[in-house]
């Protein structure tokens, strides 16, 4: 028996941070997956084993650090009675999603991971639950994380979040724009990041407060640009979006040369996507652009993926 999950990548394009302290974020999926394939073990033990990490283990030995999260998965199943007896198996993790990079990489191996274990131990499920589970991961590998990551993966779409709630929006995407995703090639930890912000608005509350209501007012009004497809509309705020982020502290120089660069050669936005200080930044611009703000931000860049908001979230083969 073989059972693979893949669940994608995400991005968000409005209210990364604010999100944490319970304001709304847009989020949506994109066309990079993580794909977690498990199959019977041959010598009866469990094996998780990450292809892109290079790294391998069994379960009851000595787990290394980046398998942490799947191992808390199985136990917290099994903590939860979720799943009352383990089958051995051996899984494979396998992703396309850049680590460290704010596309939510953790997040979708966890969501990828979960399907495929419940599927495989025959649990009936839901995506309410694979993102329960995925999101009990997450607070691993971040200090407090919102939720939005392990959420976008397992529905995929564009979704409004907010404390734990979704809601869909459905989309109008003019073909003639193009997103990028610009990887500065500076990894760092989410939950570090998450931690700092918080401590910049604790020290400054009767400031901040008004920062993060912009913010979901920039949300509210996103909502209804998305749903028309007023894409000068979205730009703007996702514009706007990415001052207030920088007043949170979570740019960079290499950050801000490339929204600068992105701008400059005529992108009509650039903006931080996920946690900040390194990881990528989200472009959009008009197709007729393209090739000209490819050209001008490329020598700054670690990487640029065109990409495509998709409308799926985790899907399950069984092979
Ligand atoms: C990380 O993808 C998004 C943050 O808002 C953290 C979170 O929501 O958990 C920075």
């Amino acid at each position: 028996m073989k059972i693979c999950a893949s669940a994608p990548a995400k991005i968000i394009w409005f209210g990364e941070h604010f999100v944490v302290l319970g304001k709304p974020a847009i989020a949506s999926s994109i066309n990079l997956k993580a794909r977690v394939c498990i199959s019977n073990s041959i010598n009866d033990k469990i094996i998780i084993e990450s292809k892109d990490l290079g790294v391998k283990c069994i379960y009851g030995k000595d787990i290394p650090r980046e398998l942490i999260q799947f191992i808390h998965i199985v136990e917290y199943c099994l903590s939860e009675n979720i799943i009352t007896k383990l089958k051995p198996f051996h899984a494979i993790i396998e992703s396309s999603i850049p680590i460290a990079s704010g596309l939510g990489s953790s997040a979708s191996t966890a969501v990828a991971f979960t399907a495929a274990f419940l599927a495989y131990h025959d649990v009936s499920f839901n995506r309410e639950l694979i993102s329960r589970i995925a999101y009990e991961a997450e607070k691993i590998v971040h200090a407090k994380p919102s939720g939005i990551d392990n959420t976008i993966a397992s529905y995929g779409g564009f979704l409004v979040y907010q404390k734990g709630r979704i809601r869909r929006i459905r989309v109008r995407w003019p073909r003639k724009f193009q997103l990028l995703i610009v990887d500065t090639g500076m990894p760092r930890n989410t939950g570090k990041v998450v931690k700092m912000v918080l401590e910049r608005y604790q020290r400054n509350e009767d400031i901040m407060k008004y920062i993060y209501m912009a913010a979901e007012k920039i949300v509210r009004k996103a909502i209804k640009c998305l749903r028309s497809g007023n894409i000068e509309c979205i730009a703007e705020l996702m514009n706007i979006n990415h001052g207030l982020l920088v007043s949170l502290g979570i740019s960079t120089y290499e950050i801000e040369s490339l929204v600068h660069r992105s701008i400059m050669s005529g992108a009509l936005a650039a903006k931080i996507t996920g946690a900040g200080m390194g990881g990528s930044i989200i472009v959009l611009t008009d197709r007729i652009k393209l090739d000209h703000v490819i050209r001008a931000i490329s020598p700054l860049a670690y990487r640029i993926i065109p990409a495509s908001p998709t409308s799926q979230g985790v899907t399950i083969e069984r092979l």
